[in-house]
């Protein structure tokens, strides 16, 4: 197994657990977000606003794309929307790597996922977009995961152990 892949909604702990999760297995964390920021030198809210959705998305396969290929295992930190595409769908799918969907209600979606700044979708009415979404694209981390770890009212701690079960 070379890779272990988070994805899941907005708001569901990727980031949080991913940092926990790495550190255990002593593996670097690859978050796509971070990787196209680091790429294009802009943040995720300027390529929205200055470029569209559509290019961040074609940015968002590449990154993943490119994570996966890495030969060093990693943890990947896969933004909430790279199940989008079905080319990310296929890539996680065929890929050496565990994909792990972290499954949040809508309800703790809503508090957690209003914190950052780099969610430019949830700038008008975050609550309905999420909930949307959430129906839109609970399939779609159904089709990609391997396993599927509830976050619902448990610890981090807890989820972190259950991601390395
Ligand atoms: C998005 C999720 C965000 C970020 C962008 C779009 C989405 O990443 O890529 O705001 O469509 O779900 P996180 O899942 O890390 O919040």
């Amino acid at each position: 197994m070379t890779h272990l892949v988070l994805v899941g909604m907005m708001g569901a702990g990727k980031t949080t657990v991913g940092k926990q999760v790495a550190a255990r297995l002593g593996w670097p964390l690859l978050d796509s977000d971070h990787l196209i920021e680091a790429a294009t030198g802009r943040t995720v809210r300027e390529i929205f606003r200055d470029e569209g959705e559509a290019a961040f998305r074609a940015l968002e396969t590449t990154a993943l794309i490119e994570a996966l290929r890495r030969t060093e295992p990693a943890v990947i930190a896969a933004a909430g929307g790279v199940v989008l595409r079905d080319e990310n769908r296929e890539a996680l799918r065929t890929a050496d790597a565990r994909v792990v969907w972290l499954k949040a209600q809508p309800d703790v979606l809503v508090e957690r996922a209003t914190r950052g700044s780099h969610r430019p979708l949830l700038d008008d009415d975050p609550e309905g977009t999420l909930r949307r979404m959430f129906h839109e694209r609970e399939p779609l981390y159904e089709e990609v995961a391997d396993a599927i770890v509830s976050v619902d009212h448990r610890t981090i701690a807890d989820v972190v152990d259950a991601v390395l079960r």
